[in-house]
């Protein structure tokens, strides 16, 4: 995959061409408005392919990588014959341009060009990594990071995004979880359509919007040991109940595009299955948006070990449903083949190519094919910072506050040490999946706390180490010592943005390097002790948790988090943040989710016994028989949903509408939320359902609903929440989607470890 990330083009075009193109995109817009005026979607789109050779037809369905520095002949002339659908991976908006009117200008048909990029979380401004905004449990910011990332990346040409990520993941050495909504079907639902709603718009076709993509269809995040593009085994109650829920939410909020998986499920790998692409995404879900393949994948069929060459490859992805092939060249090769052959059905072809056509008329190609930057907001405009800047806030979540350490107080405090390897890497704090995020933007938060506390207190800083991995602990002396001198220290840790993304998965996922050697030695000054983390993933912090006060976890902020790190650690915000995933003690514990199966013989702290407890007298009698680990219990470091605040929240009388309920009716779930603190925060409520009895066992508990509220100190409030009986509803053993009459129980609280809970019942009427 040479070539992938290279940097843009820098296209000189002349004056007379500038002129040249957009003369032609006046002729252009004024017949394709014509056209548009009195044709529906459907006719624009069975017109256009009636006029198609076959070749031209394949051409549409590939898809070729263009990122060299110049654009080669090959290129020109591939696209001037009708040959290419759409490309990827080229940034330069001249380029873009000059690829686009070779397109519409030069090829027989005039057809323009999808341009796609993976603008992950952010174009230049970088919002934080998804697993961070998936912390946020706040669509509503989610919306406008991408919103505000669409924006960016059409100044560039680009009209195709390859987001949101939304494989559910339970495993955090999965490289790929920072670029997820983490483990929750639930959350990753409402958050997957205010990502593809705020790429999307309210219509395609304005400037600014660009073409979605749910990806990676499907069950990618489960890849065993999370070993990037390992095997995914999942059954189909499985997939229907959890993975894949986020695909559907991304589809029903007007996803146009979806991105077959690179991995093989349950014996059929992603990109060849059938069952995925044709019985649930079109039959079932009506989609008709059009599905690409990742990176070559289809021809990966054959390495797969499911077919025997690119022609073979080409028909089972074909058949499978993968309209358009990324970045391979198989269906240009051998797709005219099989259907000289009689083996691919032409009809097929051409409802392929409708799916693709579909989305270019749909974003308005045919009427606007070029790009002016001047015409789109400014890069890195206020509000792209301000919004960078309270994804990054909102997304922070508090794990510890021994004693009440944090926030700090610049009037209380003389001084303060700043120490560790990402206090000041403008770099790594971006995160994975940034290519063309822009570090001149970065604010670190060694930056930020300078100019918010600088005046008023001694800030001294010490890198200690070169990267996180680092193991030279030679700058470690020279870290206590100013740790001595200081009030209290700041240690900001965690991994570099290098450790997590595609193909960078761990199997061990604690502080890389000499890092917990390095909190242990800051230990040992007896001073206040903050860890600030900064993480593509969830991390094992078993090793480091008592050796510090306080946990402030930031994932990998973006642009902006410096700034919202800051403003926590000296209380200006409260934190809010609130885990997408849950922590594990040790990795061993993996998959560790909080939505589990009871199991017949259910954990509980009477029954759990410490490896190092065993009575070596009557070993057998000394605990119970129950799922658990010896060296681990059974309970994770940090529960799904936790986040601690400056604020004290106390949740109580949970109260339900009625105790009984018929099929078809809402049930209103409330309960008291009162800030005991003295400071006004956020704090993101949490409702949790368990079906008791089901034909197919339920989770313990399932997230229903959550509302993030802001209350004054002293306030009491209460939070209500409508459940409808279809909220209720799962896959059972038939595969058909229902609720069951029976009991429930139901909880409302700050984190899925909330035991606040009531009942209702219910009931069939009929
Ligand atoms: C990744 C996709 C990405 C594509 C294009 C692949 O390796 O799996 O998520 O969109 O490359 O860059």
């Amino acid at each position: 995959m040479t070539g992938r990330n290279g940097p843009a083009l820098s296209a000189v075009i002349t004056l007379a061409v500038v002129f040249g193109l957009l003369l032609n995109t006046a002729m252009n817009e004024s017949k394709a408005n014509q056209a548009h005026a009195t044709k529906t979607l459907e006719q624009r789109v069975s017109a256009l392919l009636g006029e198609m050779t076959l070749a031209e037809k394949i051409g549409q369905m590939n898809q070729v990588n263009a990122s060299d520095h110049e654009i080669n002949d090959h290129l020109r002339e591939a696209i001037g014959a009708g040959r290419v659908g759409s490309i990827l991976n080229q940034v330069d908006v001249d380029a873009v341009n000059e690829l686009q009117r070779i397109a519409v200008q030069e090829s027989r048909l005039g057809i323009p060009l999808l341009v796609g990029r993976d603008v992950i979380h952010g174009f230049k401004t970088v919002m934080p990594i998804p697993l961070g905004q998936a912390a946020t449990w706040n669509a509503d910011i989610v919306r406008e990071g991408a919103r505000v990332a669409a924006r960016e990346a059409a100044t560039a040409g680009i009209n195709w995004t390859f987001a949101p990520m939304i494989d559910i993941s339970r495993d955090a050495r999965w490289g790929r979880i920072a670029e997820s909504l983490g483990e929750d079907p639930y959350l990753a639902s409402a958050l997957a359509a205010a990502m593809v709603e705020g790429f999307q718009g309210e219509d395609l076709a304005d400037r600014g919007t660009i073409a979605a993509c749910a990806k990676h269809f499907a069950g990618y995040g489960a890849a065993e040991s999370g070993r990037d593009y390992a095997t995914t085994n999942i059954p189909e109650n499985e997939l229907r109940n959890v993975y894949l829920r986020p695909f559907r939410a991304a589809v029903d909020a007007g996803v146009v595009t979806l991105m077959a998986a690179f991995s093989d499920l349950n014996g059929v790998p992603a990109t060849g299955n059938e069952f995925l692409m044709r019985q649930v995404l079109r039959d079932e879900w009506g989609f008709d948006g059009f599905v690409v393949s990742d990176w070559d994948s289809v021809r990966q069929l054959a390495i797969h070990g499911l077919t025997e060459n690119d022609k073979e490859s080409v028909y089972q992805a074909v058949m499978a449903g993968v309209d358009m092939e990324m970045a391979g060249e198989s269906y240009l090769d051998q797709l005219e083949d099989l259907i000289g052959e009689g083996r691919i059905d032409v009809a097929m072809i051409d409802a392929m190519v409708a799916n693709i056509l579909r989305v270019k008329f749909q974003l308005g190609l045919f009427e606007h094919p070029y790009t002016n930057p001047a015409e789109l907001p400014a890069i890195a405009n206020e509000h792209a910072l301000q919004t960078a800047r309270q994804a990054a806030l909102e997304s922070v979540v508090l794990l510890k506050n021994d004693r009440g350490v944090l926030p700090l107080s610049a009037e209380k405090l003389n001084s303060v040490a700043i120490i560790g390897p990402l206090a000041d890497a403008p770099y790594e704090q971006l995160g994975t999946w940034i290519f063309d995020g822009d570090t001149e933007l970065s604010i670190t938060p060694m930056h930020a706390i300078h100019s918010l506390v600088g005046h008023e207190l001694d800030v001294r800083y010490l890198r200690a180490m070169e990267n996180s991995r680092s193991r030279a602990s030679v700058s470690f002396d020279e870290a206590v010592e100013i740790a001595r001198e200081s009030d209290a220290v700041i240690l900001f840790l965690g991994e570099e943005s290098i450790l997590s993304g595609e193909a960078h998965s761990r199997a061990d996922i604690s502080l890389p390097g000499d890092q917990a050697e390095l909190v242990r030695r800051i230990r040992e000054t007896g001073k206040p002790v903050v860890a600030v983390i900064l993480a593509g993933r969830p991390l094992t912090l078993t090793n480091i948790v008592n050796h510090v006060d306080a946990i402030l976890f930031a994932w990998h902020p973006g642009t902006m988090g410096g700034p919202a790190i800051a403003d926590l650690l000296f209380g200006v915000e409260s934190p809010s943040g609130k885990l997408p995933a849950t922590f594990p003690r040790m990795v061993g514990q993996i998959p560790i989710y909080y939505n589990q199966k009871n199991t017949g013989k259910p954990p509980s702290p009477d029954t759990v016994v410490h490896i190092d407890d065993i009575d070596a007298h009557a070993p057998q009698l000394s605990f119970g028989m129950t799922a658990f680990h010896l060296d681990a219990g059974y309970t994770p470091l940090y529960a799904f949903g936790h986040g601690l605040s400056y604020a004290d929240f106390e949740y109580r009388n949970i109260e339900v509408s009625a105790s009984e309920i018929g099929l078809g009716d809402t049930l209103i779930v409330s309960a008291e939320l009162m800030n005991k603190g003295d400071v006004a925060a956020e704090e993101v409520v949490q409702l949790y359902v368990r079906d008791l009895v089901g034909n197919v066992t339920r989770p313990v508990k399932e997230l229903k609903g959550f509302k993030r509220v802001r209350l004054e100190p002293g306030r009491t409030i209460t939070v209500d929440f409508q459940l409808h009986t279809d909220d209720l509803a799962f896959f059972g053993r038939n595969m058909q989607r229902m609720t069951e009459a029976g009991q429930f129980h139901v909880w409302i609280g700050g984190s899925s470890e909330t035991e606040l809970r009531t009942e209702f019942r219910v009931v069939d009427k009929d």
